[in-house]
């Protein structure tokens, strides 16, 4: 079965074209990164009418380069929730047009869902049960991945989301968004111990709170601005991204260990960073676990991660009417 699927959640207008929710027969990201650059961060009317403006071209792309026909696809997926809801809602309405002028099925695919299941691409042999740790721009949870529909909860974010972390720290240190990237970059000849930073405390023992250590960065950067030091980028970064790594492996790893799961995946754009996937490796090494990660390109936001859900939402059932609205917020575990 293929699928044509549609992300528009926020700054990237993506469309591919995907076959049983493993094969990528096409994917197209027009990412919109530079233009909100300029002002440190996603300008979400900006973001609306930028993909309101490539839709229609980049959906045409991704058929052309499966070599397929708007006829030829069985179904339409796209991300209905979470997300900026300006932005969700010029996928959502393509998507609905695209199915009813085609007469195909319209599957509403949850974001997170959605970077989850990049593993089952990257991963053909990957089937639930599995622990999940899902860090975006907006998420930090702890999943049991049930079966392909069902999540199981175990954590999540007290405050900010890891990724929301990463870059309001970089921005600190006058890196350009999206922060986490360059932080990432700026790192890797940094000392990891050179600026301690503190080990928040939450309240439940798979829960993440990150708002602490992003006021110890900022703090950190303007206490040696007022003082006049030099303070040294790549040491703070390579700081950050290892306490963050440890904490973000620490978690899981209580988790998998607790819940007696030996299959442990990573997803969401956080997932691209190369002090997590080092840490989970060398962690999942020494436990003896299988580890399951994104390829990079996947990581972050794109179409065929929606197109490799959208499919296992479809075989359960779970399509739309054409009175499919697009929502902001929304758990992993509810049903649109
Ligand atoms: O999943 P994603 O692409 O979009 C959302 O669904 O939110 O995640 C974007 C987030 C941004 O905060 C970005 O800075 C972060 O992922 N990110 C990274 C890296 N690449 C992207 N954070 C740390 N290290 C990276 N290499
Ligand atoms: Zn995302």
């Amino acid at each position: 079965m293929k699928l044509l699927s549609i992300e528009s959640s926020c700054d990237e207008t993506a469309a591919a074209v995907v076959e049983d929710g493993r094969r990528v027969l096409s994917s197209v990201i027009d990412s919109q990164v530079r233009e909100h650059q300029v002002y440190g961060g996603v300008v979400p009317e900006i973001a609306s009418r930028r993909h309101t403006e490539n839709i229609v071209g980049t959906t045409r792309l991704a058929l052309e380069q499966a070599g397929l026909s708007l006829a030829e696809v069985d179904a339409i997926a796209v991300t209905a929730a979470p997300g900026l809801i300006g932005a969700v809602l010029v996928g959502v309405n393509f998507a609905k047009g695209l199915a009813l002028a085609a007469g195909k099925p319209l599957v509403p695919v949850h974001h997170i869902r959605g970077h989850v299941a990049a593993n089952y691409i990257t991963w053909p042999g990957l089937e639930p049960p599995f622990l999940c740790l899902i860090v975006s721009g907006g998420h930090s949870h702890i999943v049991r991945v049930e079966d392909y529909t069902t999540y199981r909860i175990l954590g999540r974010t007290q405050d900010d989301a890891a990724g929301e972390a990463f870059d309001k720290a970089a921005r600190s240190v006058g890196l350009p968004y999206p922060g986490g990237v360059a932080l990432d970059r700026v790192s890797r000849g940094g000392d990891p111990e050179r600026y301690p930073l503190p080990t928040p405390h939450t309240a439940g023992k798979y829960d993440f709170s990150f708002s602490g250590l992003k006021t110890a960065v900022i703090n950190l950067s303007h206490n040696a601005a007022q003082k006049g030091e030099a303070l040294s980028t790549e040491d703070l970064a390579a700081s950050f991204c290892h306490k963050v790594s440890g904490i973000l492996w620490d978690k899981l790893e209580a988790a998998a260990r607790d819940t007696g799961e030996s299959r442990v995946a990573i997803a969401g754009g956080v997932s691209a960073n190369s002090w997590l996937r080092e840490r989970a490796e060398q962690g999942c090494r020494q436990n003896g676990w299988q580890l399951y990660m994104p390829e990079l390109p996947l990581c972050g936001d794109n179409a065929a991660m929606i197109g490799a859900q959208g499919y296992y939402e479809l075989l359960a059932g779970n399509t739309a009417g054409m009175d499919l609205n697009g929502r902001p917020y929304m758990e992993i575990d509810s049903k649109f």
